[in-house]
This record gives structure tokens, C-alpha cells and sequence, in this order.
């Protein structure tokens, strides 16, 4: 059955991968990228190589949520429903930034704006609908700062990813709770260690140089997408939902990742930085 997928931050990496294959196996794709130029020509790309014309671009820039709330009105307009939801777009950067509505970026594009569009998106998503997040091994190392959630005192990147990377794990355990009997399921993913555009952007050459060295180590974007695409298209993980997956499995994520008090911490939390945007 053909499906409607949205995609966030698919005009490169493992995002452009997913949505390329997804498209070839003739899928209604919604490409949602933040910059129209480097949208448009990925999304020209995908249909050149597939076929297939239902291949989507909209706008959207999830440091901004005054943006996401645009993009889900416009994207409500225009489809009305989904079937599949891919919170994949995502940022590393090793200088501190803030995010237009004052939170620390990594917090507000890797989890607090994925959050509010799910939320905001989840009316449309029709029964035996699916939700996929992308976290990342470095949640390991995680914490959810609540005393210094963005970091002013004590930044580095792996932090500020991490922390971002497990809050969507914590997010996704509960969310499947509470979409239990309705039909969606809601997982995320390690995609791996890819090479992709992920940090690209940041000016400390040496980093950008050591990451240049250890090409080899990295795996392709195609791969990354594997375990996305699975998620997406087979019939064994129907019925599996708060999971987190690694190559095609069910894994174990962190112990903190499992903690309910944090949990429910987070969430309510969310629930009120959000507040006026939900
Ligand atoms: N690469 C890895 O080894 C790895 C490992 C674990 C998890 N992941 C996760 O996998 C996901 C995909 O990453 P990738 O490796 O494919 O990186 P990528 O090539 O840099 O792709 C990231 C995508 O997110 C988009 N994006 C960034 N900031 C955005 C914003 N403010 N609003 C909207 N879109 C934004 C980017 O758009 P632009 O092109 O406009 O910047 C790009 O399309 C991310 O969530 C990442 O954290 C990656």
C-alpha cells in the first residue's frame, strides 16, 4: 500500500537516502527541509532517478517553532493526513548557539521542535500509522541537565547532543505509552556512524580534518537509511512500538533512557516550554 511520508531534513544524508528508496517503492514522500534551494534540488534528484512525481518539498526550520507551527498548518491544508512520520533532520555544532525562541540548538532542532511537531501533526496520522525519531548511540553518555537544560554553564557538543539524543528516546518511550491503543507505533533508531553533512558546518578545522581522516571508519548514508526504511515498510515491527533499533533489532538503550521519573519529568516540562505553540 502506498503511503504518505513525511520526512524532516531530507535533502542530504541518511534523510535523502530515505526518502529516495522510499520514493521507489512508490510512496508518497513530503521532503521538509529548511532551505528551499538545497530542497529543491534534492527533491528534483528523487524524482529523475525514481519516476516518482508525488515527491513533495515544504519549508520548515525547526530552530524556529513559530516556523513548525507554519509547516503543520500548511502541510494539514494541503495533505490533511500521513501515514508515516521520519523526525530525522538533525544538528552537531561545536560552538554553543541559541535557537530563535532561546533554547540551546542541539535541545531545540534534535528533540524540543520534533516533540512539537508530533504533537502537532498526530491527529492526521491514519491507523496503523508509524513515528520514527532518529536518536544516536552518544545518548549513552547523556543527562537531562533540568538545572541547566541549555547548558549555559557547561557546554560542549557530545553533551549537548546527547542530552538532545536521549531526551527523544524518553519522548518516544512516552508517546508509545500513550499511543497504545491507537493504533501508531513510535520507535527510533541508531542509523550507525555515517558519513553525512552532520558537523560539517562548524569552523574547527581540525576536528573537520580528524573527522576527514576517519572516513573509513563510516558507513554510507545508504546504510544509515537501512533501519529507517525497515521501520517504515516491514510487517514484523507493525506491532512493536517504544523501541529503540540498531541494524534491523530491537536494542537496549541507556539505563537512564528507561527511567519513568525522568520521564515524566521531561515531558511535563516540554509540555510547558511548548505551551504556546501546542
Ligand atoms: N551521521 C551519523 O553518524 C549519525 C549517527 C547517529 C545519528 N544520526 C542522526 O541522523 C539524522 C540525520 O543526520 P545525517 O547524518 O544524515 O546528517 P546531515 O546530512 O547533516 O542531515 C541532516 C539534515 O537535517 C537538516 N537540518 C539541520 N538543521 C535543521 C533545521 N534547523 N531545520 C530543519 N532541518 C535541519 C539538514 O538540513 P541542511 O542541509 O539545510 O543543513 C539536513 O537535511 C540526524 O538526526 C542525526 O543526529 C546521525
Amino acid at each position: 500500500m502506498s503511503k504518505v511520508i513525511v520526512i524532516t531534513g531530507s535533502n542530504s544524508g541518511i534523510g535523502k537516502e530515505t526518502a529516495l528508496e522510499l520514493a521507489k517503492r512508490g510512496h508518497t514522500i513530503v521532503m521538509v527541509c529548511r532551505n528551499e534551494e538545497r530542497g529543491k534540488k534534492a527533491q528534483e534528484e528523487i524524482i529523475q532517478i525514481t519516476g516518482n512525481e508525488n515527491v513533495y518539498l515544504m519549508i520548515c526550520d525547526l530552530s524556529s517553532f513559530d516556523s513548525v507551527k507554519r509547516f503543520s498548518e500548511e502541510f494539514r491544508n494541503q495533505f490533511g493526513y500521513l501515514d508515516v512520520l521520519i523526525n530525522n533532520a538533525g544538528t552537531m555544532t561545536y560552538e554553543r548557539e541559541v535557537a530563535k525562541d532561546g533554547f540551546e540548538l542541539h535541545f531545540q532542532v534534535n528533540y524540543l521542535s520534533p516533540f512539537l511537531l508530533t504533537n502537532l501533526l498526530l491527529d492526521c496520522i491514519r491507523p496503523n500509522g508509524r513515528i520514527i525519531n532518529l536518536s544516536s548511540m552518544a545518548h549513552r553518555t547523556g543527562n537531562i541537565y533540568f538545572n541547566d537544560i541549555n547548558l549555559e554553564k557547561d557546554f560542549s557538543m557530545l553533551k549537548a547532543y546527547a542530552q538532545a539524543k536521549l531526551a527523544i528516546i524518553l519522548f518516544t518511550h512516552s508517546l508509545a505509552k500513550q499511543l497504545k491503543d491507537k493504533n501508531i507505533t513510535v520507535n527510533c533508531v541508531h542509523p550507525g556512524v555515517i558519513i553525512s553533512n552532520l558537523g560539517i558546518y562548524n569552523d574547527k578545522k581540525v576536528l573537520r580534518r580528524i573527522l576527514q581522516r576517519l572516513k573509513w571508519m563510516f558507513s554510507s548514508p545508504k546504510k544509515g537509511a537501512e533501519t529507517v526504511i525497515y521501520l517504515v515498510d516491514a510487517d514484523e515491527v507493525s506491532n512493536i512500538t517504544g523501541e529503540y533499533f540498531y541494524h534491523k533489532r530491537v536494542r537496549k538503550s541507556s539505563i537512564l533512557s528507561y527511567d519513568e521519573e525522568i520521564e515524566k519529568k521531561l515531558w511535563d516540562k516540554t509540555l510547558e516550554w511548548l505551551s504556546p505553540w501546542l
